[in-house]
């Protein structure tokens, strides 16, 4: 059949080959052309005298083709159809329907492939289980919802190719077969066949690859970076997943924020969303003191309320803490005794000792407080809490009383638990932490834990206090929020040997250790390294929230199981024993499941 290549009205892509329009093109202007459209019966009706509509679909619309009934057309078969593009009838028009005012007639229909029933409708209001989904994830992905996700993450993608490129960025490509790098979460190894009893480990991010880039003179570096962790899945948790990886050369970290701002904006338009370009920033110890959380949503306020002071000189035992932290309830009215207590084991739950919880009424005196606590608590107590708290009649106050951050968590996700129906989904909002601790803690050997990575600059003004009080030293390290999720985190790094070696000697990694797991760095920095600074941001997380989906599989083609399983192809398979000969490598239990 000849083609004659028209680019196509709506998305401007010259339909070729085998077709000569795509379907979402077809418009009541080209009445009276004959056109040939390609795609899938996505229905069939029969309509007594030998005719039949069926409903073709391709990725970009569907369009009703009058055929004859002698034809043996089954969903999802695959045809090509050349027809006259006809205005309907008058009162048959389907105004749900882009296509909706016009039919191609007079057909002329050739099956190109047959097709079994498929194993579940593929229209999105049909809810299927997840599992079927992925065990015939090409048929999932014919669905409008994933075309849309997927094709709305290309364009961020794009956007964000395009923001780097605008910023004077380079695209290098980082090994995928590579060596330990310190960022925490396990690694995969791949055996090598030619060094038996040698790995390769796939790398968790490009950091230390993109650092050397910097030593060599790049300037500006990016990547849209795989990267693998084993580690366990979640809704924002892939073993593979992508970043938006960048590093750049005698920068400050304002300038790397400024970077990123640009690339999550140009994103967020990209997927028709229009954000503030001023991203706000918060330190992490505000957003710990007042959200409770270091990726605190700020979609809502009920920002936690400090309490220590009010009840200093406490009797009740419950509120002897060294830090109090409290939250009004929003949506008190909803809160009855029962959901209290679910409450309170919801606080045990999360680690805290208890809940505490006050309910305001009015009287004739003024404000009252009613609780188990309440007949303990002095009156000057009750009123500084009630100012404190700037509560009303029916609020209901909850008091977590623990080490400071502890208080914070836990009421912060109190906080969460309450009142994130109260964000709005379309509402989204970017938000900065800057100002992270250095180390996060003391491991059981008494040594710091980074907080980032080992190779973090801490803050200039904090260096004095580098051994006097390690846990009080601020990092030049950043974090990317958005409606609650991390999206991203960076810093910039020690670019000098002494700092560096002080630091490892803080986290108890000997000079031999670091020789071994990092010497190629080390070594590499000997030789003239600019100071420099990154980030990265999970493009996963962007794309799935962009396009309003809770689990980042949604936004991914082909992803795997809450347990690692690709349920498609059944990976992972046990493999022959002749490849673990090649590789040199002998199982002990191969059933073993950890999952
Ligand atoms: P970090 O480890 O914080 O930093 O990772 C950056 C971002 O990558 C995304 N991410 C993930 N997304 C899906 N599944 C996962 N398993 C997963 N793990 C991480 C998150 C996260 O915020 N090298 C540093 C960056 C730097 O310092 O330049 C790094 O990788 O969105």
């Amino acid at each position: 059949m000849e083609s004659k290549p028209v680019m196509n009205g709506s998305s401007g892509i010259e339909a070729r080959g085998l077709r000569n329009r795509y379907i979402g093109g077809l418009s009541g202007g080209e009445v009276g052309e004959r056109v040939t459209v390609c795609g899938w019966v996505a229905r069939v009706r029969e309509h007594g005298e030998h005719l039949v509509f069926v409903d073709v679909r391709d990725y970009s619309g569907i369009v009703q083709v009058v055929a004859h009934s002698t034809l043996d057309l089954r969903s999802e078969y695959v045809v090509q159809v050349d027809g006259l593009v006809s205005m309907r009838p008058p009162g048959t028009e389907n105004p749900g329907l882009a296509t909706g005012n016009i039919e191609l007639t007079e057909t002329v229909i050739e099956v190109l492939s047959s097709a079994d029933p498929p194993p579940f409708s593929l229209l999105d209001r049909v809810d299927v289980d997840e599992a079927t989904r992925l065990r015939f994830r090409y048929i999932d992905l014919r669905r409008d919802r994933m075309q849309h996700n997927l094709r709305a993450r290309a364009r961020i993608n794009s956007a964000i190719r395009s923001s780097m490129e605008r910023q004077g960025f380079t695209e290098i490509e980082t090994p995928l077969l590579w060596t330990p790098t310190p960022e925490g979460a396990r690694e995969f190894v791949v055996p090598s066949r030619l060094h038996q009893g040698s790995t390769y480990v796939l790398p968790q991010s490009p950091q230390i690859a993109k650092q050397l880039l910097m030593v060599a003179g790049f300037d500006r570096y990016y990547q849209i970076a795989r990267c693998l962790r084993d580690e366990d899945l979640r809704a924002d948790r892939q073993f593979e997943f992508t970043q938006l990886d960048l590093e750049a050369s005698f920068v400050t970290q304002r300038d790397i924020m400024d970077f990123i701002s640009d690339a999550v904006v140009s994103a967020a338009e990209a997927a028709d969303i229009h954000v503030n370009s001023e991203i706000g920033e918060i330190s992490w110890k505000d957003a710990m003191d007042r959200f409770g959380s270091d990726k605190p949503d700020m979609r809502f306020g009920n920002e936690l309320i400090d309490v220590t002071s009010v009840f200093a000189r406490t009797e009740v035992r419950a509120l002897s803490s060294p830090c109090l932290k409290a939250l009004v309830a929003p949506n008190p009215v909803s809160l009855s005794r029962s959901k209290l207590d679910d409450l309170v084991d919801r606080a045990k739950l999360l680690g805290a000792k208890g809940l505490l919880w006050l309910r305001v009424v009015a009287s004739d005196n003024g404000l009252l407080l009613e609780s188990p606590v309440s007949k303990f608590l002095t009156e000057q107590e009750t009123s500084d809490l009630i100012a404190a708290a700037q509560v009303a009649d029916g609020d209901i106050i909850l008091i977590v009383g623990d080490i400071w951050e502890k208080a914070c968590q836990v009421l912060g996700q109190v906080r969460l638990d309450l009142g994130k129906s109260q964000a709005h989904p379309d509402e989204y909002k970017f938000t900065w932490v800057v100002d992270f601790p250095l180390f996060e803690g003391i491991d059981q050997d008494g040594r710091l834990i980074s907080a980032h990575h080992p190779f973090t600059m801490p803050n200039q003004e904090d260096f004095p206090r580098l051994e006097s009080d390690p846990l009080s030293v601020r990092s030049q390290s950043y974090d990317l929020v958005l409606n609650g999720w991390e999206l991203g985190s960076g810093s910039i790094r020690i670019h000098r040997g002494a700092i560096q070696s002080k630091i490892f000697s803080l986290l108890g990694i000997s000079e031999e250790e670091a020789h071994n797991r990092f010497g190629f760095l080390l070594e590499a920095f000997k030789f003239g390294a600019p100071p420099h600074g990154g980030f990265a941001f999970g493009i996963d997380r962007l794309a799935a929230l962009l396009v309003g989906e809770e689990n980042i599989r949604e936004v991914i083609a082909f992803p795997k199981t809450q347990s690692g399983s690709d349920l498609m192809t059944g990976a992972p398979k046990e493999i022959d024993r002749k490849v673990w000969d090649l590789l040199g490598l002998a199982v002990k239990d191969s059933k073993k499941d950890l999952s």
